[in-house]
């Protein structure tokens, strides 16, 4: 019933309202102009047909960088953010990655809990990063085979 597939330029569109119904991080350019980077990858969880989850990252020379995670507001905390993180990291060791990093704003208490199941540590803030002067937290796991 649920499945996870790569996605790209193509689904833009459904990733636009998804964001648009959760954190509204980007513009329909933005993601347009995300999936436009060759070094881009993104893959989505799918309910039915419908489009729940979605993970944008970056691959950067051996590690990789998240610069999108977010599960469709109505699908919370029922484990579909596990899978497609644990996801997310069999593709980034599939392609020999040695490290996922990410960033995440100290007060978004839901994300941080989330991340700390998966062993993320965090190795750095940056001061007043985001536009309402929040502090982000810097976070990385180390990829091992
Ligand atoms: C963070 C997020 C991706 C988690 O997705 P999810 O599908 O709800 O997560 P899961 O159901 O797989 O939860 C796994 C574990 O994470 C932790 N967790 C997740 N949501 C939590 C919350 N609101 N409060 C406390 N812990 C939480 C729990 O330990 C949970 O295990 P449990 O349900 O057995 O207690 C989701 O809350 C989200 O999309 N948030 C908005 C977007 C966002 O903040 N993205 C991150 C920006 S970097």
């Amino acid at each position: 019933m649920s499945y996870i597939k790569e996605i790209s330029l193509k689904e833009s569109r459904l990733c636009f309202e998804l964001d648009s119904k959760s954190i509204a991080l980007w513009s329909k350019n933005q993601w347009d102009s995300e999936f436009s980077k060759k070094e881009v990858k993104g893959l989505a969880i799918f309910y039915l047909k419908e489009i729940i989850g979605v993970c944008v990252f970056q691959v950067v020379i051996d590690e990789a960088q998240i610069n999108y995670f977010a599960i469709s507001h109505r699908f919370l905390r029922k484990g579909f953010g596990s899978r497609l993180l644990n996801s997310v990291i069999k593709k980034c060791k599939e392609l020999n990655l040695k490290k996922l990093s990410l960033e995440v704003s100290e007060k978004n208490k839901a994300a941080n809990a989330f991340y700390d199941c998966f062993n993320f540590k965090t190795v750095g803030k940056r001061k007043k990063y985001y536009n309402n002067e929040d502090d982000a937290l810097l976070k990385e796991k180390i990829l091992k085979k």
